[in-house]
């Protein structure tokens, strides 16, 4: 199994966006992959019009699966993209695409740039985790841990230590997809491997990286000339998981 992994479109009704995220579904199209995950801030400011044109956008024969992150707005992300009835409640969603459950959590505050899984996410978890014993991804968009961007890491997701709680009953777990950062990361959370995918709409910096000092009021540690990314993971029969980046140019 191959699954497209991309997030942070920001799509803002702008053309660049749109340039960029229609470049990396051009690259998607010839590519015969079984699930596209989306990890978040696919609309900039959370307006109708930025999902109607995400939906128009994000089409593959395969299955496209998205989660909200800071920047999307539940009520118009869930009748823009999922054509349901515009609650206010986190939007969880579990998914079976191939005997793989991808679990997608909602890590979004309303109206903050912090991470946190609500009590009746985790519970929601633990519960479709529960149902059966195939591999599965968790996806959310705030990762739960450190990953060197300060700036990011300042609204990372926190209460980790619940999350953990629900990973260490479910070894299904073969890895947790996030976004957030704006950069292809690679790490761990609670000895899970944990994939963090590039920013579509720009790529952040470490401060040791020229730039990568910047603060909010000067742009943030974000480099806005890299072309778009994204990663493809390969799940293998025993339970790793691979994953490669790709640059697509645009
Ligand atoms: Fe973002
Ligand atoms: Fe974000």
């Amino acid at each position: 199994m191959i699954i497209a992994h991309l997030s942070d479109l920001h799509l803002d009704g702008e053309p660049r966006a749109e340039e960029r995220v229609a470049a990396v579904m051009d690259y998607l199209a010839d590519l015969a992959v079984d699930a596209v995950v989306v990890t978040g801030d696919i609309a900039d400011h959370g307006a109708p019009p930025e999902y109607a044109r995400a939906a128009e956008l994000l089409k593959h024969p395969a299955p496209v699966l998205v989660c909200p992150g800071n920047h999307d707005v539940r009520a118009a992300f869930r009748a823009g993209l999922l054509g349901a009835s515009p609650s206010d409640g986190p939007i969880d969603q579990a998914h079976e695409v191939g005997g793989v459950l991808f679990a997608l959590c909602d890590s979004t505050i309303p109206g903050r740039g912090e991470g946190f899984l609500a009590d009746e996410t985790l519970d929601w978890l633990d519960g479709v985790l529960s149902g059966g014993d195939g591999p599965a991804f968790v996806a959310f968009h705030h990762p739960p841990v450190e990953v060197g961007v300060p700036l990011v890491d300042a609204i990372r997701q926190s209460g980790e230590q619940r999350l953990a709680a629900v990973l260490a009953r479910h070894p299904r777990v073969v890895a947790l997809l996030a976004g957030h950062v704006h950069t292809g990361a690679s790490t761990t959370f609670a000895g899970v491997p944990l994939r963090i995918a590039p920013g579509v709409v720009s790529q952040s910096l470490l401060p040791a990286e020229p730039g990568g000092g910047r603060g909010w009021a000067d742009g943030g540690p974000l480099d806005h000339e890299r072309p778009p990314s994204l990663l493809l993971h390969v799940l293998h029969d025993d339970g790793r998981v691979t994953s490669h980046q790709r640059v697509v140019p645009c």
